[in-house]
């Protein structure tokens, strides 16, 4: 069995997440493959980012990895941004080739929380759309990220 974990990040804890959710997979005997989005032109300033996050505007995305269809489980992972998730991860849903029929989880790192469920809901409705057959949500707080038998726990919830 194979998973494809996606994710975003700038200051690492999306990253981590990922790793952990990984090590998770890995650990029940599946093959996975972890790759991190790049988005050059995302905006410097906090604010500029919100906007574009807020008001959903695409971004550019540098991934090769667009075809997710060899894989038995995609995973998405994305901090909240303005209650959304990034920009680049948006469009690679979006983007994505091949999601019909897969199982997926959506997963985001999260500040003050103020957001991350209507974030979370929005990444699952944009893969609904793209007929993913079952949808998965994990959030962990960055407060947690370092926690990690918090955080193994949380994984062990949601993937099982
Ligand atoms: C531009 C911007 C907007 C953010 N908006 C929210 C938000 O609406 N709700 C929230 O709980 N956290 C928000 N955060 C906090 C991030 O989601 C949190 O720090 C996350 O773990 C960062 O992930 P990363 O380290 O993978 O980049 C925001 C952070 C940034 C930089």
């Amino acid at each position: 069995m194979k998973a494809l974990i996606v994710y975003y990040t700038e200051t690492g804890n999306t990253k981590k997440l990922a790793h952990l959710v990984g090590e998770h997979l890995h650990n029940q005997g599946w093959a996975v493959d972890e790759r991190w989005l790049h988005a050059p032109n995302e905006p410097k300033s906090y604010i500029g980012k919100c906007l574009k996050a807020f008001f959903r505007i695409r971004t550019k995305v540098e991934s090769t990895f667009v075809v997710v269809s060899p894989y038995d489980l995609v995973c998405f992972g994305s901090p909240v941004w303005a209650l959304e998730p990034v920009p680049a991860m948006r469009t690679y849903i979006k983007d994505c080739v091949g999601l019909v029929g897969k199982k997926t989880l959506a997963f985001v790192t999260y500040g003050s929380g103020l957001g991350k469920d209507r974030c979370l809901e929005n990444m699952a409705k944009i893969l609904k759309k793209k007929e993913a057959r079952e949808v998965r949500l994990l959030s962990v707080a960055s407060s947690d990220i370092d926690n990690i038998e918090i955080v193994k726990e949380e994984i062990k919830n949601i993937l099982g």
